[in-house]
C-alpha cells in the first residue's frame, strides 16, 4: 500500500528514469529527457507529484526487486511476457502502424488468433496500471494518462475510483475513420471508450483532435457520449535548457570532429531522428542522392548528415528499416563519393550532445516524417542553430502547423518534390535563412514544456 497519497499523477510506459546494472550487480540511473520530464519538474516536488512507469528491462526489473527507485517515481514490474505483447506487440506493431498510417496492405494487417492473445495482455498491462493509479491517488486528485501504451487505462480507473480527475494526452497522430476502421470493431470501440473514460482527451494538433472524433462518430455513433472534452496543447521547444546545454562543452567537441568529417566550407543537411519507419529517413537519403544527380553542381560541396539513432530494436521491422537505411547511405557514398568528399556521414550511436552540435552548424534541416505527431526536431533545430538554418518540412508532421510558413514545405513520398526542396533549402541567401530561423524559433518555443504541462492540468480541473 502507497506510504503517500499524490494529489497530481503522470503515467506512461516509459519513465523519466532507468537502471542498467553492470556485471558486479551494481545498478546505475540514468535520466531521460523529454518534454514530460521538463514539464513535471515545473510544478516542483513540494506537489506532491508521482510518475508511475513500466519497468522496462532487466536493470529496472533488478531495481523494482531491489526497493530501489527515485521519490516521486513508481515503477511496475509487469511480467515480461505480458509487457513484451502490450509494448511490441500490441503498442509499437498495431497501435504505433495505425496512428501513423505505416500498413502496407494487402499483406498487412491482419488481426487473427496472435493479435487477440496479445491483446488480452494489453488489457493487463492497462490494468496494472489503472490498479497501481487508483492505490496511489488522494481524494479527487489529477491524472494525466500518456499515450497510445495507456489507451484502455482511462476508463479502467474512472470505474476503480470515479472520484478522480483523469486526462489522457496523445502524443502521436490520430488515423482518419477511413484508416482507423481497419481495426476489429470490438477493438476500435474498446480504444475510443478507453480514451473516453477521461475527463478530457488531448492531442497536439487540432488535426489529431479532428481525426479522433471523427473516429467516434464513425465508430461509436454521433456525440461523444461520455462527454469527455477534447483540447489541444502544441508542445514546444524548451528553449533555456537547449540554450544552454547547446554550448557546453561535450557539444563543442562533437562540433569539431562533425566539422571534420563534413569538410571545411561545405554545406551540412541535417536530420536526427530515432530510426523508425514514419521518420521517412530511406525517402530522405533517395531524395539526397537524386539532388546529386539533378544538381552535379551540389557533388562536393554538400554534406548529409543523419543521425539515426537505434529504437524498438526488438522488433524486426524496426531492424530491418535500420539496415535499409544502412546500407542505401553506403550505397550513395559507392555511387558518388570521391576521396576526399564522403556524401552521406551516418551516425547511429544515440549522442544527444552530437545532436545538438549537428543543429548548430545545419544549414538546411530535413524532417520528412510520412506523419507525426508534433516532430520537436523540428522545433529544437532553430531554436538551437549558430548562423540560421532552413527547415524542409513535411506537411504531415504536427509541427507543420506552427511552422509551415517558414519552412519549405514537401509531401513526404514526393522523393523529387524533396530533391527540389533541398535544392532551395541549400541556395536560399543566408539573410533570408536567419530572419526565418528566428521566426521559426519564436513559433517553436511559444509554449515550452513546463506551461505546456501547466495548461493541461488547468484544463483538466476546468473540465472535470
Ligand atoms: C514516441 C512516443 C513515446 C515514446 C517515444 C520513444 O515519441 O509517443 O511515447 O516514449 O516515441 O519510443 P519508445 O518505444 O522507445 O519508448
Amino acid at each position: 500500500m502507497a506510504s503517500t497519497q499524490a494529489q497530481i499523477l503522470v503515467a506512461s510506459n516509459r519513465g523519466p528514469v532507468s537502471y542498467a546494472q553492470d556485471e558486479t550487480g551494481t545498478l546505475t540511473a540514468k535520466r531521460g529527457g523529454g518534454g514530460l520530464v521538463s514539464g513535471l519538474s515545473a510544478i516542483g516536488p513540494e506537489a506532491g507529484a508521482l510518475w508511475v512507469c513500466s519497468a522496462l528491462g532487466d536493470g529496472d526489473r533488478e531495481a523494482v526487486r531491489r526497493g530501489v527507485g527515485e521519490e516521486g517515481v513508481r515503477m511496475l514490474d509487469i511480467p515480461a511476457d505480458v509487457h513484451e505483447d502490450a509494448y511490441n506487440g500490441i503498442a509499437n506493431s498495431v497501435l504505433w502502424f495505425m496512428s501513423h498510417m505505416l500498413y502496407q496492405t494487402p499483406l498487412e494487417p491482419a488481426f487473427g488468433a496472435e493479435f487477440r492473445r496479445q491483446w488480452a495482455s494489453f488489457e493487463t498491462y492497462n490494468r496494472a496500471f489503472a490498479e497501481a493509479l487508483a492505490e496511489e491517488a488522494a481524494q479527487g486528485a489529477s491524472v494525466l494518462v500518456q499515450d497510445y501504451h495507456l489507451t484502455l487505462a482511462p476508463r479502467m480507473l474512472r470505474e476503480l475510483r470515479p472520484d478522480l480527475r483523469i486526462g489522457h494526452f496523445s502524443h502521436t497522430p490520430w488515423a482518419p475513420p477511413e484508416y482507423f476502421r481497419l481495426l476489429p470493431d470490438d477493438i476500435a470501440a474498446q480504444l475510443l471508450g478507453g480514451i473516453l473514460g477521461a475527463d478530457r482527451a488531448a492531442f497536439l494538433t487540432q488535426r489529431w483532435a479532428d481525426a479522433f472524433t471523427d473516429c467516434c462518430h464513425a465508430v461509436l455513433g454521433p456525440g461523444i457520449p461520455s462527454g469527455t472534452r477534447i483540447g489541444v496543447h502544441g508542445l514546444g521547444a524548451d528553449a533555456d535548457f537547449l540554450r544552454k546545454r547547446s554550448h557546453e562543452a561535450d557539444v563543442d567537441e562533437r562540433m569539431v570532429s562533425l566539422r571534420e568529417q563534413i569538410g571545411e566550407g561545405r554545406k551540412a543537411i541535417v536530420r536526427v531522428d530515432r530510426t523508425e519507419l514514419s521518420k521517412n529517413i530511406v525517402r530522405g537519403l533517395l531524395a539526397f542522392r537524386q539532388l546529386l544527380e539533378d544538381q552535379p553542381s551540389w557533388r562536393e560541396r554538400v554534406v548529409h548528415v543523419a543521425l539515426a539513432y537505434p529504437s524498438r530494436q526488438d522488433l524486426a521491422v524496426y531492424r530491418d528499416y535500420m539496415t535499409e537505411v544502412q546500407r542505401l547511405a553506403d550505397e550513395i557514398n559507392s555511387q558518388y563519393g570521391t576521396p576526399g568528399w564522403t556524401p552521406v556521414v551516418l551516425h547511429l550511436k544515440d549522442d544527444f550532445a552530437r545532436s545538438l552540435a549537428a543543429y548548430r552548424l545545419a544549414d538546411v534541416a530535413l524532417v520528412n516524417p510520412i506523419r507525426d505527431g508534433m516532430n520537436l526536431v523540428a522545433k529544437e533545430v532553430p531554436v538551437v542553430s549558430d548562423a540560421g538554418c532552413a527547415l524542409v518540412l513535411s506537411r504531415e508532421a504536427g509541427a507543420y502547423e506552427e511552422l509551415g510558413e517558414d519552412a519549405i514545405v514537401v509531401n513526404p513520398y514526393d522523393v523529387s518534390g524533396t530533391a527540389r526542396a533541398l535544392h532551395e533549402a541549400l541556395s536560399m541567401p543566408l539573410d533570408e535563412r536567419a530572419e526565418r530561423t528566428k521566426r521559426l524559433a519564436a513559433a517553436a518555443t511559444a509554449l515550452p514544456p513546463a506551461q505546456w504541462f501547466l495548461d493541461q492540468l488547468e484544463a483538466l480541473r476546468a473540465a472535470a
